[in-house]
């Protein structure tokens, strides 16, 4: 038996087959093994960025090896705290509420805050000097975002003469800097680090202020469907090269990332139940506004296949059409399948991760899950290696 028929059972012996939900599944020795890719590479901290997948299991699994998150919200933090001990926050939003702010700090020790304005370094500013002595304030810079597939430029990002100010003005109110940016999600191209880390050195050289952080970001891609194979060490040579020419002024400086798709996206798989066929169109039970949101809204094709076989049957290409009522939710590009599929077969849809879960909405009332984690030892006593 290969490998992923193996795989194919082991996913099916956890399904029950009464339930009627769509089914995450994650992949534990997946996520391990990601963990420990990036903990190889060239960085001093990873910050995992909650908003790419805020399940307590992942946050749990993830917090254990790296106990250190980049957050958006309050709210963020707030799905941390419980399950991770003594975790560490970068408050990553470029705007917070002043109220936000000192909760962060005061509650949950937050001492890492993203700025790329002026309004919100005077924000900062309001903490008193002993406060602000222990801030690192890092600097959200602007760079090129063209080889990404979800470009993130378009609202972010101080631009080159604006960061030198704020990274002159958070010095000059005695707080640490730092400068951070984003390549864009889904990034393909490694050279991408090396241009925005040059342009993150020139920044400082300009500004003249001693850097304590560089923090990269995330970007770092997975493979979809019609992507080229991705070499994860490739980014990280890409890094190390650039890192190992930095100006002095980053000589004590840390070097920091912030994966979230790569780190989370291959550890869930989504498994879709065939509610009713109508010709080549399938009505299955998970849709674009429930995990499948970026297959429609960001081109992603994210791998499928089928968790049957009864043998013999061709293979078709399907339509599938989301649960709800709104004909915009079906996946804008077709599945092959076999053509036998029927009521009740399952589909399984791989590397959903990251950004499906955290973008469902409880549109007509669907999307809610079953969760289930296949650990190491169940994957063994269903036989894979
Ligand atoms: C500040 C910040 N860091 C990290 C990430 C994660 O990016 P990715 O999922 O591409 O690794 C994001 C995504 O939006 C972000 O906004």
């Amino acid at each position: 038996m290969t490998s992923t028929a193996t795989q194919v059972s082991t996913i099916l012996g956890q399904i029950d087959r009464t339930d009627k939900q769509p089914v995450l599944v994650y992949h534990s020795e997946r996520l391990q093994c990601k963990l420990s890719e990036f903990l190889a590479g060239p960085f001093d901290q990873i910050f995992y960025p909650v908003k790419a997948n805020n399940d307590p299991y992942v946050l749990r699994e993830i917090g254990r090896k790296i106990p250190t998150f980049d957050v958006a919200s309050l709210s963020e933090i707030e799905a941390v705290h419980p399950v991770v001990e003594n975790a560490q926050y970068c408050f990553s939003h470029p705007i917070k509420d002043p109220f936000e702010i000192l909760i962060a700090y005061e509650q949950y020790d937050v001492r890492d805050f993203v700025v790329d304005t002026a309004q919100e370094l005077e924000k900062l500013s309001r903490l008193d000097a002993d406060r602000l002595a222990l801030l690192t304030v890092h600097v959200r810079i602007s760079v090129p975002n063209a080889q990404a597939l979800y470009p993130l430029d378009g609202k972010f990002g101080a631009a080159d003469a604006d960061a030198v100010q704020l990274l002159r003005a958070a010095s000059a109110l005695g707080c640490s800097v730092g400068i951070s940016f984003h390549v864009g999600s889904q990034n393909m191209n490694p050279t991408s680090f090396h241009t925005a880390m040059d342009l993150a050195f020139r920044i400082a050289e300009w500004a003249g202020i001693t850097v304590s952080v560089l923090n990269v970001g995330g970007g770092f891609p997975v493979p979809y469907v019609g992507d080229d194979e991705i070499d994860l060490l490739s980014f990280f040579f890409a890094i190390t090269e650039q890192w190992q020419h930095r100006p002095s002024l980053f000589s004590n400086s840390e070097l920091w990332c912030e994966p979230g798709r790569s780190l989370v996206a291959e550890a869930g798989s989504l498994v879709l139940r065939i509610e009713q066929r109508r010709g080549n169109m399938l009505y299955v039970n998970d849709g674009v506004y429930g995990c499948l949101h970026d297959g429609k809204f960001h081109g992603v094709v994210f791998p499928c296949r089928a968790l049957w076989s009864r043998g013999g049957a061709a293979k078709e290409y399907f339509v599938l059409q989301g649960p709800t009522c709104d004909s915009a939710d079906c996946l804008p590009y077709r599945v092959c399948l076999p053509s036998d599929a029927s009521v009740d077969d399952r589909i399984e849809v791989r590397n959903i991760g990251a950004y499906g879960q955290v973008l469902a909405t409880g549109f007509n009332g669907k999307h809610t899950y079953t969760r289930v984690v296949l650990t190491e030892a169940k994957v063994a006593s269903e036989g894979v290696a």
